[in-house]
C-alpha cells in the first residue's frame, strides 16, 4: 500500500481530474468560483441523511446547554480522579479541530488538554510507534483529546507512503492490543471517526484556499490527498475491519453538517460518563441517522 509517496511534495496548482459517483469532474482549487456540482451537493454528498443544515440558533442553544454539562463532567473527573481520552479521526477537513474546540470551549484548559502532534521526529521514528502518544495520556482528573492519533499509521502514512506496508500491517495487528491496555487501566476511552462526503471535502479545501482566516489549515498533504480519495476509503475500511473491537469500538459520526456532528459527539460522551448532577433534558436523545458504528 505504500504508493506514490513521491507526488506528495508537488503542490500542483493545475486543475485536477476526478471521478465522483461515476461522473467526470474537473476541480481547480485556485479558481475562486466554487463549481456548481460542489455547491449543489456538499451537504448531500456520500448519502447524508438531511437536506438542510441545522439552524445556527438551535445549534448554539443546544451546544451551550451541553457545554454546561461538560463543565460538570470535568468537576466530576477531578473529584473522582477519573481519566477521559477521546481520539478524533477522519479525512482531511472532516471537522476534527472544530469539534474539539466546541467541546473544550468552556472547560478548564489546565485539565482539558488537546494533543495534536506534528509528524514524528528522527528520534521518534526510532521508537516503538505508539511510544510518543503514551507520553500525552491523561493523569487522574484529566480530559484529553487527540486531534489525529496513532491512526495516522492506518491512513495518511500508508496512503502517502510515509510508512512501509509491513509497518502498516504491524500497526493494524498491534492497535487492538495497545487499546485494550488503555481501557484495562480504567481510562474512559473513545475513538471517533468523522465521516464526510467527497464534495464536502472539496468545498472545505476550497474555503481554506480562499479564506485568509482558514488558509493555515490547508496543507500540501491535503492537496495531494484530493486525488487519493479512493485510497483513503480502502485504508479506512481496512482500519475499521481490524480495529473496531468490543473493547474499543469506533464511533462513526456523519459530519457533512458540522453542527449536528459536534452535538452528536458531545452528547455521546455525556451519556457515557456517570458524572454528578446530569441534566437529561440538556443532553437530549441520540440521532441514529447521525451517530453509529462503522
Ligand atoms: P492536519 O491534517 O493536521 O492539518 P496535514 O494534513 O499536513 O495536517 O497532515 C496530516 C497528518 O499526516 C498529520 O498528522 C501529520 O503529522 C502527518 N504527516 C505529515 N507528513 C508526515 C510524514 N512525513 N510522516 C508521517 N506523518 C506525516
Ligand atoms: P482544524 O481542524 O481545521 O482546526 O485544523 C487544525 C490542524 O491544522 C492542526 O492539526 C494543526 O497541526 C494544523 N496546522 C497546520 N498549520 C498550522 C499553523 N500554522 N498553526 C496551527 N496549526 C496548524
Ligand atoms: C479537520 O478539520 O478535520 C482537521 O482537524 C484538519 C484537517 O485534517 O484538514
Amino acid at each position: 500500500m505504500a504508493k506514490a509517496g513521491k507526488s506528495q511534495s508537488s503542490t500542483k496548482p493545475k486543475p485536477i481530474k476526478l471521478k465522483i459517483n461515476g461522473q467526470k469532474r474537473t476541480f481547480d482549487i485556485d479558481d475562486p468560483k466554487l463549481p456548481n456540482w460542489i455547491d449543489d451537493s456538499d451537504l448531500s454528498a456520500g448519502g447524508y441523511p438531511y437536506d438542510k443544515r441545522m439552524k445556527r440558533e438551535d445549534y448554539e442553544q443546544a451546544l451551550e446547554r451541553m457545554q454546561i454539562e461538560l463543565v460538570k463532567l470535568q468537576y466530576w473527573l477531578q473529584s473522582a480522579g477519573e481519566r477521559v481520552m477521546i481520539l478524533f479521526e477522519g479525512r482531511d477537513a472532516a471537522g476534527k479541530g472544530g469539534t474539539i474546540a466546541a467541546m473544550r470551549q468552556y472547560m478548564n484548559p489546565r485539565t482539558a488538554r488537546n494533543v495534536a502532534l506534528p509528524k514524528p521526529t528522527e528520534t521518534e521514528r526510532g521508537q516503538w510507534y505508539f511510544q510518543r502518544y503514551v507520553a500525552h495520556f491523561p493523569t487522574a482528573g484529566e480530559f484529553v483529546t487527540f486531534d489525529r492519533s496513532w491512526y495516522n499509521r492506518a491512513g495518511v502514512e500508508p496512503v502517502m507512503g510515509f510508512c512501509t506496508p509491513q509497518q502498516h500491517e504491524l500497526f493494524l495487528e498491534q492497535a487492538p492490543h495497545f487499546e485494550r491496555g488503555i481501557v484495562a487501566d480504567g481510562i474512559r476511552f473513545f475513538k471517533v471517526w468523522l465521516a464526510i462526503g467527497q464534495e464536502t471535502q472539496l468545498r472545505r479545501f476550497h474555503d481554506r484556499r480562499h479564506d485568509p482566516l482558514k488558509s493555515w489549515k490547508f496543507s500540501p498533504i491535503d492537496i495531494a490527498g484530493i486525488e487519493k480519495w479512493d485510497d483513503y476509503t480502502k485504508a479506512r475500511d481496512e482500519m475499521f475491519e481490524r480495529t473496531h473491537t468490543q473493547d474499543t469500538p469506533w464511533i462513526v459520526v456523519q459530519a457533512n453538517d458540522k453542527r449536528r456532528a459536534r452535538l452528536a459527539v458531545i452528547r455521546r460522551l455525556l451519556l457515557s460518563i456517570p458524572y454528578d448532577g446530569r441534566d437529561e433534558s440538556a443532553i437530549g436523545e441520540e440521532d441514529a441517522a447521525i451517530i453509529g458504528g462503522p
